[in-house]
């Protein structure tokens, strides 16, 4: 018996509609996990070395299961999609929220070294796109019911802005927001390809940016961070969009005005 909280585009001619999260374990990604379970989808949450954690949000959400995957390693981005699909038979939405980050000061150009640049693209863009193509003919065949696919990828308002953590990780955020304008040319329109630009906010990642918090308690007009169910309701709302293609939203609670 399904929930009376399934929406009309969770269940597609009887099967629920199933949703891979990367980075499902913590943070934001855990959050748009957990609302996209209590629309109605089947949720496959994804980690890098939390296990214990995925597995018990796995037991603890309706229909959701958990995999483990080193996004950094091309063969295990392939046979995350793989897994996913034996797994559950199909896929309709892939979020791509794993991503990491490196803080080092703008002006420091020595300390971001050939090699954070390599780590910071593995993730935050490489990974991305193979995953894309490893779902492609998943997404493509989910299409055919009707309701175009949709892939969503967490970007940040550092890949907008000449802001950010540091230098590489705005690059790889801008990177892959140009990556999804051009994938939702491309792959329209089966298959729509949106990206969510957050500013700050509160999760694990940036427990101790004190700095950045002040600030936007002070500049932001919303005057505060987000929390990563602000992040997850705007997720939501583009997942479950039938139309919305192409667009970058930045969620910054207004800092790009000041
Ligand atoms: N927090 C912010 O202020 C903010 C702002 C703008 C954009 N973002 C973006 O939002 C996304 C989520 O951020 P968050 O703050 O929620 O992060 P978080 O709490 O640190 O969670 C990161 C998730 O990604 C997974 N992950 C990291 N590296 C991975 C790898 N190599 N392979 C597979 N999984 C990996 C982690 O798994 P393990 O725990 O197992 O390592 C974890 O589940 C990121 O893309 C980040 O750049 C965050």
């Amino acid at each position: 018996m399904i929930a009376d909280t399934v929406t009309t585009s969770s269940v597609k001619n009887g099967a629920l509609r199933v949703a891979l999260v990367t980075g499902s374990t913590s943070g934001i990604g855990e959050s748009i996990a957990r609302r996209l379970a209590s629309d109605g989808m089947t949720v496959a949450l994804h980690s890098r070395s939390s296990v214990e954690r995925g597995k018990a949000l796995a037991a603890e959400l309706k229909h959701a299961s958990y995999f483990q995957a080193d996004l950094s390693q091309v063969d295990q981005c392939s046979s995350l999609i793989d897994a996913v699909l034996a797994q559950h038979g199909r896929l309709d939405v892939l979020v791509n929220c794993a991503g990491i980050t490196e803080a080092i000061p703008h002006a420091s150009i020595q300390q971001a070294t050939p090699e954070i640049w390599r780590r910071l693209y593995e993730v935050n863009v490489i990974a991305p796109w193979v995953l894309v193509g490893a779902a492609e003919a998943a997404l493509r065949k989910s299409a055919e019911e009707g309701v175009p696919a949709c892939v969503l990828n967490i970007s940040s308002h550092a890949g907008v802005r000449p802001k950010g953590a540091s230098i590489p990780y705005a690059v790889s955020k801008a990177a892959l927001n140009h990556m999804t304008k051009l994938l939702a040319a491309t792959l329209a329109p089966a298959i729509r390809v949106n990206a969510l630009a957050p500013g700050l906010v509160n999760t694990p990642l940036t427990q101790s940016w004190t700095d950045s918090q002040a600030l936007w308690n002070e500049r932001a007009p919303m005057g505060r961070a987000a929390s990563p169910d602000d992040i997850a309701d705007l997720a939501a709302m583009i997942v479950h969009s039938n139309y919305l293609t192409g667009e970058v939203i930045v969620a910054d609670g207004g800092m790009n005005l000041t």
